[in-house]
């Protein structure tokens, strides 16, 4: 099947929201999605935005049952090791179901990876549920590392109210 891979623009920032939602759906993490269509127009296509968006669209005629042509997309930004210098992180890599199989979500990946690549960076960075195994066979298929169970990594988060208070008084 014929798909163009692209920059996401503020235009595709509605079917961003919609995939985003089902694949929280998918990692049975609907409720913690709190984005909303202007959050993603106003991170990703600002001055200085937070993000950057990649889209995967296929042609009218082999739009989606539910009649989308964009069927996939990735969220990326530059981060930085102080090992290892400049990296990428994949925040998002989705394929809607109908549309999985096709290398999809393997040229996704690998915009993302070519454009890490132009910027000097020397790894993309992601993390996967556990118990997500056709997304981890993927990944390990494209030669990637779980780098928890190697090196030992967890991944830790400070939010809310936590947050705020770790926020408080003066440095
Ligand atoms: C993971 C995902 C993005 C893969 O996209 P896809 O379009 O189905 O995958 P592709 O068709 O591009 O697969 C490309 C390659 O991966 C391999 N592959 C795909 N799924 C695989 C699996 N479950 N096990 C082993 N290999 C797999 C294919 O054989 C193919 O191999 P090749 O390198 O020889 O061509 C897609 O399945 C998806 O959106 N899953 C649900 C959401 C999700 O879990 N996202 C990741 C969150 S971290």
């Amino acid at each position: 099947m014929d798909f163009t891979i692209r920059a996401a623009t503020l235009e595709d920032c509605k079917d961003v929201a919609r995939m985003i939602t089902e694949l929280a759906e998918y990692e049975k993490a609907a409720d913690h999605v709190e984005i909303t269509q202007k959050d993603l127009e106003q991170d990703g296509f600002s001055k200085n935005p937070f993000f950057h968006g990649i889209i995967a669209e296929v042609p009218e005629q082999h739009k989606s049952k539910d009649g989308h042509s964009k069927v996939g997309y990735s969220l990326y930004f530059y981060s930085y090791s102080s090992f290892k210098g400049r990296a990428v992180y994949m925040e998002d890599l989705y394929v809607m179901p109908e549309f999985r199989g096709k290398g999809i979500g393997k040229a996704l990946m690998r915009k993302v990876a070519q454009l890490g690549l132009a910027a000097g960076c020397t790894q993309l960075n992601f993390s996967v549920l556990d118990w997500n195994k056709p997304s981890l066979d993927f990944y390990f298929s494209q030669g990637c590392q779980d780098v928890t169970s190697d090196l030992g990594y967890h991944y830790l988060r400070c939010e809310g109210d936590a947050l705020e208070y770790l926020a408080q008084g003066d440095p």
